[in-house]
Order: C-alpha cells, then structure tokens, then sequence
C-alpha cells in the first residue's frame, strides 16, 4: 500500500496562478521534483516570495504586477509545460508593462522540441516574442510593453500546454480569449483557475470544448490540494500487474476523466484494476486503486479517441504490450516525437534491445507481444518516462535490467527505487 508522488501537471499549475495571484497560496501534495523545482525556480527570479513549510508549499504572491524582470535567464530544465506555461503567462501579465523582458531557456532535449505552437497564437493575440537562437525553439525572449488582444483560437492538436499558456495570457488581454479543442486534453488550468476566482466558461463541442475567459481579471489566492500524479501511479500499476500474486493499493491518485485512458487500456488488456474509493470534492476527482497482478494480458489497439487521455502512458504501455499475448498497435500518436525524447523511435530501439518486437511506424508502434521480455541493457535517452519504463520492465524481465541515465527519473518521480525495494520486500 502507498501514495505516489504529487501531480506534475497540477503542480506547476497551482505555483505559477499562486505566483500570478495576490495573497498567499497554499500548495498540499506539492510534487518536490526536477520539472516542478524548474517552475518554482523561474518564479524565484522573478522575485516571487515562496517558502517551504514541511511538505507544504506557500506562495506569496504579490500579483502580476510583481513579477519582476529576472536579471538571468529562466530556465526550464527539462520541463515543457514551464516553458510554455510560462510563455503564455509573462506575455499577458507584462502586456501593458515596458521595460520587462525574460529569456526563456531549457535543457538540450527541451531546446529541440516545437515552441510555434504557443509564440504563433500569442503573436496573433499581440504578443512581443522573439526567437533568440534557432527559430521555432528555446531560448526565446517575452518582452512586456505589447498590450494583448483577446482572440479565438482553435488548437490544431489537442496539447494542454498551449491551451493553458493561451488561457493565461488571455486574463490579462483586453477583451475576450476563446480556445477551442476537438479533443480535450487534460483539464487542470481551467479546473484550478476558478479556485483563484478566475471565471472561465466551458462548453462541450462535438467531442471536444470551447473555453472562454474574460480579459483583465485579477486573481486572488487560492487553497491547492495536489492529487497523486496517475502517470507516475500507472508505472507501480504495471508493476504490480506484471508480478504474479501482487496486491497493491496505491491512495490518493487523480482520477480526473482526462488522465484516465490507461486504467482503461489496461483492463482492456486483462488487467486488474479497481478503483476502491473515490472523491470529488477538491476539484480534482481522487481515488485509491487496487490492483492484483499476474493475470494474462492481451494486445490491444490505442488510437485518437485515447491518446490525450494517456499521451504520457504510452512508454508504459508499451512495456505492458511486450509482456501481454498477441498484437498492440498504437496509432495516431505522432504527439509522441516531440516529447523529452522522440519516444516512437526511442521505445522501438531500446524495447527491441530488451528482446521485445516493436516496430516504429511513423504515427505510432507495432508491438508483437511475446508473453514476456528477455532483459539486458537500455538506454534512458534522457527521458524520465523511458527510464520509468524500462525499470518496470525490470521487475518482471527474465534477466535485469540496467538503464543507462537513471538519474532522469528525478525528473516526475523522485524515489522511485527506494519505494519499489520497499513494496518489494
Ligand atoms: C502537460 C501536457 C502534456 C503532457 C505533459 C504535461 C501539461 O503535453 O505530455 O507531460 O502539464 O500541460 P502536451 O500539452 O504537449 O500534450
């Protein structure tokens, strides 16, 4: 039985509208982990207030009007949704402020990954962003001074990040920001807004929803409560499946209707999972799971009615189908090239080295499970969730497995070894 780490999404959520926000915020469940301490780091150069009480996170917020201009760069590590969050943020919050300006940077994998999908829309609502090195790529720099007009947007892919920055930028625009999705992604930004009395219209659409918040709104602090992540959650369910005779309860997980296609790919496969309790007072929907192990699991197919709701599940996934009898195909997931690794490529190559038959295909992957993998050595690419991955492989492989750069892990799941020995022993 255990809790696993705080959610990374939520996380970065509650520090960066704690930040925007007048009065102290209260974060509980905060995720104490590399991409996290990147926001939390960025908000320090600017001169945010944040303390760390226990386990607790307390924001000082002093509104955006606080936000000062940092004198060194900020730098997002290896995390995406700070860059970009952050974009979307600093645009709105200095729009009518000049003389403030911020160079956004990141790690070597996140200087590779797309950035036109937040500067282009926040260029169209007005926004001064210039590209400081390689176009399309980190650093770049957000220079205040250029007042920001609401507009409507439809997302081309169904990504958080961008709605969020979108969502940000459009508090402090004039007039009225709309983003539609056909798809929705996951849900967070426009769930915790209302908590730092931030009114944000949903409306469902075909599948999809249509979000609109008013510009010039001034957000006051709020109380976050920081569900278990599922995607740190789903590597200990996969653990516990793959091992025969296994029981384990994992509490606190966040069960939010966005983030929950893996729970049901894995009982579509075979698997045993339950949820046993469940909340929904918070917010966020949180729940305990039990999960019993060693069932037989079969391919199954993942394509785009699934993949925003466990875009970050697939190394996992992918792990499970080698183990599971017969085919998986997972379609429609060309998303997956532009995450901390190309993970289409990466998962083929290190999966097929640990003895699994995995063919890349260029949306996707052919898995042809084998009922088990052989093991051996493996390379992270860098990559927390690839290295999550293939150490749950390791514990139900026929020979160890060592993955090469470990240490990446950090990055969502801090302990993660010790906690395994620990349900292990
Ligand atoms: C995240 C959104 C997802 C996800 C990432 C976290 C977020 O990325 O893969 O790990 O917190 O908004 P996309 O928005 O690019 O799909």
């Amino acid at each position: 039985r255990c809790r696993v780490p705080g959610d990374k999404s939520i996380s970065h959520r509650a520090a960066l509208l704690g930040a925007l926000a007048k009065g102290t915020t209260r974060v509980r469940g905060f995720l104490w982990a590399g991409d996290p301490l990147a926001t939390l780091d960025c908000l320090h150069r600017m001169a945010v207030p944040i303390a760390r009480r226990g386990t607790e996170l307390f924001i000082h917020g002093q509104g955006k009007d606080g936000l000062q201009t940092p004198g060194q760069p900020l730098d997002a590590r290896n995390s995406g949704t700070t860059a970009r969050l952050l974009m979307g943020l600093l645009a709105g919050a200095w729009g009518e402020r000049t003389g403030t300006r911020a160079i956004i940077t990141g790690d070597q994998s996140l200087q590779k990954r797309p950035m036109r999908r937040v500067v282009d829309p926040l260029r169209m609502m007005g926004a001064d962003v210039r590209w400081v090195g390689q176009e399309g790529c980190l650093p770049l720099a957000v220079i205040g001074g250029s007042p920001l007009q609401g507009r409507e947007y439809h997302l081309p892919v169904a990504t958080a990040q961008v709605k969020g920055a979108l969502l940000l930028a459009g508090l402090h625009s004039q007039g009225t920001t709309v983003v539609c999705e056909d798809q929705i992604s996951r849900d967070h930004t426009e769930r915790m807004l209302p908590s730092f009395g931030v009114a944000v219209q949903v409306s469902d659409v075909s599948g999809g929803q249509r979000l609109v918040v008013q510009g010039g709104q001034h957000l006051v602090a709020g109380d976050v409560v920081v569900p278990g992540d599922i995607s740190s959650a789903a590597f200990l369910v996969a653990a516990a499946l793959l091992v025969p005779d296994a029981e384990l309860v994992l509490t606190g997980v966040g069960l939010n209707p966005t983030r929950t296609g893996f729970l049901q790919v894995v009982q579509t496969m075979g698997g045993q999972v339950e949820v046993v309790a469940f909340d929904n007072r918070t917010g966020e929907p949180v729940g305990d799971l039990l999960i019993r192990g060693g069932q037989d699991l079969h391919g199954t197919t993942i394509d785009h009615t699934l993949i925003p709701r466990l875009v970050d599940e697939i190394p996992v996934l992918a792990v499970l189908a080698c183990f599971a009898h017969g085919e998986t195909v997972i379609r429609d997931a060309q998303e997956l090239r532009y995450k901390e690794s190309d993970r289409l490529r990466t998962l083929a190559l290190e999966l097929n080295r640990l003895g699994g038959e995995v063919a890349e295909q260029p949306d996707g992957l052919v898995i042809r499970g084998q009922g088990g993998l052989r093991g051996g050595k493996c390379d992270s690419h860098g990559d927390h969730r690839l290295a999550l991955a293939f150490a749950t492989a390791g514990l139900a492989a026929q020979e160890p497995v060592s993955v090469l750069g470990a240490e990446c892990m950090d990055v969502s799941f801090p302990g993660f070894s010790a906690l395994c020995r620990r349900l292990i022993s």
